[in-house]
C-alpha cells in the first residue's frame, strides 16, 4: 500500500482503510505507544464498533496492527482506555509481567433498538502480550447501567497513587461520574461532576482526568477534559476542560468560564496516554467533527488523528490555561528548506511551498499588529488565516479551501480569541494533505481543521499591518511517515 492518495495525510495517523473515530486505549508499555481506535472495518461510515490498533516508538511513525477488540454478545466496543496493571491487582498477569487491561463501553444495539435505555455498560479485557491479543473478562460487564442512563460511556481509568486505587471517569449525558476499584473488576460509585458548570450544548463524551504541575510553580492542579457534541465554539464537536482538584473521591472547581482545548472544528474525543515515560501528558484527538465526519471526500478510508501534543498547564494573566505543544519527535521528520532572521511585512511575502504537500512553518510576530496568511493552489483554492488585533482573535476561513460541498457548515469561518504576554509570540503552522494545525504562542492556543483542496496548496503568502514582521522564520518539509 502506498498511502499516497490525494487527501491521505503523510505525518498523521489514519487507518489503512475504512472508518475511524475516537482514539482509545492510549497506553505506553515496554517501549511501545499503543493507539487503539474506534473502527468499523466494513465501511467508510460509522457502524458496529471494533478497536483498531496501531503501535509506535515515537508517536509519529505508526505500524498497523490487527484489530484488537471485536463486538460480542454484550455489544459493540465503544470508546475507553487501557492501563498497565503493575501490581497485578486484577490477577490477569503477574507482577513480573503485568497485564494490559482495557476498559471500554459496551453498546448493545439490540437493546437500543428494543427501546431500552440501559444498553450502555462497561466491560474489560486483558492482554499478556503487550497489547497484541486480548481476552475479554468472563465477568463482563463490570459496571452495569445503574438507572437506565442512555449515555453512559467512555471510561478513562488511571491509578491514583494518593488513595492507592484505580479511578474511573465516565460520562453520563450532562455530567461526569467517578468510580473507584482495587482490582479493575469491582467498581464503587464515588461522585459526579458538572451538571451546573461548563458547556452543555450537547452530550458529554470521552472524559479524561489527570494531574499537572503548573509551569514554573509548585502548585499542582487536576484537569478534567470533556468532549461535547454539539456545542463547540465553532460548531459541532469540541473539547472543553476544567481546572480543579481531585481528592480520590470528588472533583471540584472554582472555574466559572468555559475553557476550550482547541478552537478548530476538527479535534474531538481526544484523551491522554497512561504510563508515559517521565509522566508526560501526551494527547491525541480525532481530527474530525460529527457535523460532517461521515461525508468528507475520501473513499478508501475516513479521517485521521491530530498530531500528538504534550499538554502543559500555565497561568496566563492570573488564569489557568491548558496548552498543547506539538510533539518534539516530529522534528526528526522535518528538513529545513528556508530560514531567515527577519522580514518586514510592508509588502506581501510569498513562499513557494510546492516542494511538498506536508510541511511546517514557524515564525514570531508582533502581537500588536495584524497579519494575514494565505495558503493557495493553482485552482485558486485557498485558506485564509487572519490574526486581528482589533478583536484580539484568529479567524480562519476555509470557505474556498477546495471541496466543501459535502456539508454547508464546513464553509463557516472559525474564530479563536487569544491573549498573550509575549512581545514576540510564535506561530507554528503544520500543513498536511487534508489538515492544518495552528499553534499560537507556544501552543497556548490551537486551531485544528480539515481541508480538502483538489490539488495541494503550493503557495503561502504573508501580509501584515504596517510594521508587522516575520521574525526567526523557518519553513521545513515533513517527510512521509508511511513506510
Ligand atoms: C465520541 C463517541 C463516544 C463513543 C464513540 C462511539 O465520538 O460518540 O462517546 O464511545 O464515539 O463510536
Amino acid at each position: 500500500k502506498s498511502y499516497d492518495e490525494p487527501h491521505r495525510n503523510q505525518f498523521h495517523f489514519s487507518p489503512p482503510e475504512k472508518w475511524m473515530n475516537d482514539p482509545n486505549g492510549l497506553v505506553y508499555n515496554e517501549g511501545v505507544y499503543h493507539l487503539y481506535y474506534q473502527y468499523y472495518p466494513e465501511d467508510i461510515v460509522w457502524g458496529p464498533m471494533h478497536w483498531g490498533h496501531a503501535t509506535s516508538k515515537d508517536l509519529i511513525q505508526w505500524d498497523h496492527q490487527p484489530i484488537a477488540l471485536f463486538p460480542d454478545e454484550h455489544g459493540y466496543i465503544f470508546s475507553g482506555s487501557a492501563v498497565v496493571d503493575h501490581k497485578n491487582s486484577s490477577g490477569f498477569g503477574t507482577a513480573e509481567k503485568p497485564a494490559l487491561v482495557a476498559i471500554f463501553t459496551y453498546h448493545l444495539m439490540e437493546g437500543e433498538k428494543a427501546g431500552r435505555n440501559d444498553f450502555q455498560t462497561q466491560g474489560i479485557a486483558y492482554s499478556n502480550d503487550n497489547g497484541q491479543t486480548w481476552t475479554k473478562y468472563e465477568g463482563n460487564p463490570v459496571i452495569k447501567n445503574p438507572t437506565s442512563i442512555r449515555d453512559f460511556r467512555d471510561p478513562k481509568v488511571f491509578w491514583h497513587d494518593e488513595s492507592n486505587q484505580w479511578i474511573m471517569a465516565l460520562v453520563a449525558g450532562d455530567h461526569a461520574k467517578f468510580y473507584s476499584s482495587p482490582n479493575l473488576k469491582e467498581w464503587t460509585y464515588l461522585s459526579e461532576f458538572g451538571k451546573t458548570v461548563g458547556a452543555h450544548g450537547g452530550v458529554w463524551e470521552c472524559p479524561d482526568l489527570f494531574k499537572l504541575k503548573v509551569e514554573g510553580e509548585e502548585e499542582e492542579k487536576w484537569v478534567l477534559l470533556i468532549s461535547i457534541n454539539p456545542g463547540a465554539p465553532n460548531g459541532g464537536s469540541g473539547t472543553q476542560y476544567f481546572i480543579g482538584d481531585f481528592d480520590g473521591n470528588t472533583f471540584t472547581t472554582n472555574q466559572k468560564d468555559i475553557k476550550w482545548l482547541d478552537y478548530g472544528t476538527d479535534n474531538y474525543a481526544g484523551v491522554t496516554y497512561n504510563n508515559t515515560p517521565d509522566d508526560q501528558r501526551l494527547f491525541i484527538g480525532w481530527m474530525s467533527n460529527w457535523n460532517y465526519a461521515q461525508k468528507t471526500p475520501t473513499k478508501e478510508w475516513r479521517s485521521a488523528m491530530t498530531i500528538p501534543r504534550k499538554l502543559d498547564l500555565i497561568k496566563l494573566k492570573g488564569d489557568y490555561l491548558l496548552k498543547s505543544v506539538p510533539m518534539d519527535a516530529l522534528n526528526k521528520y522535518a528538513t529545513s528548506m528556508q530560514k531567515f532572521e527577519k522580514e518586514n511585512l510592508d509588502s506581501i511575502y510569498t513562499l513557494d511551498i510546492s516542494k511538498s504537500t506536508s510541511h511546517k512553518t514557524s515564525f514570531y510576530i508582533d502581537p500588536d499588529k495584524s497579519i494575514s496568511i494565505e495558503l493557495k493552489n493553482k485552482a485558486n483554492e485557498k485558506v485564509v488565516i487572519n490574526y486581528n488585533t482589533e478583536t484580539s482573535e484568529f479567524q480562519i476561513d476555509r470557505s474556498k479551501s477546495g471541496i466543501t460541498d459535502f456539508e454547508e457548515s464546513f464553509k463557516d469561518s472559525m474564530r479563536m480569541p487569544v491573549k498573550t504576554n509575549n512581545i514576540r509570540p510564535k506561530i507554528e503552522l503544520f500543513v498536511d494533505r487534508s489538515s492544518i494545525e495552528l499553534f499560537f504562542d507556544d501552543g497556548n492556543y490551537v486551531m485544528t481543521l480539515q481541508v480538502f483542496p483538489t490539488s495541494p496548496y503550493d503557495e503561502m503568502t504573508f501580509s501584515g499591518q504596517q510594521g508587522q514582521l516575520l521574525d526567526h522564520f523557518e519553513y521545513s518539509t515533513i517527510k512521509s511517515t508511511w513506510n
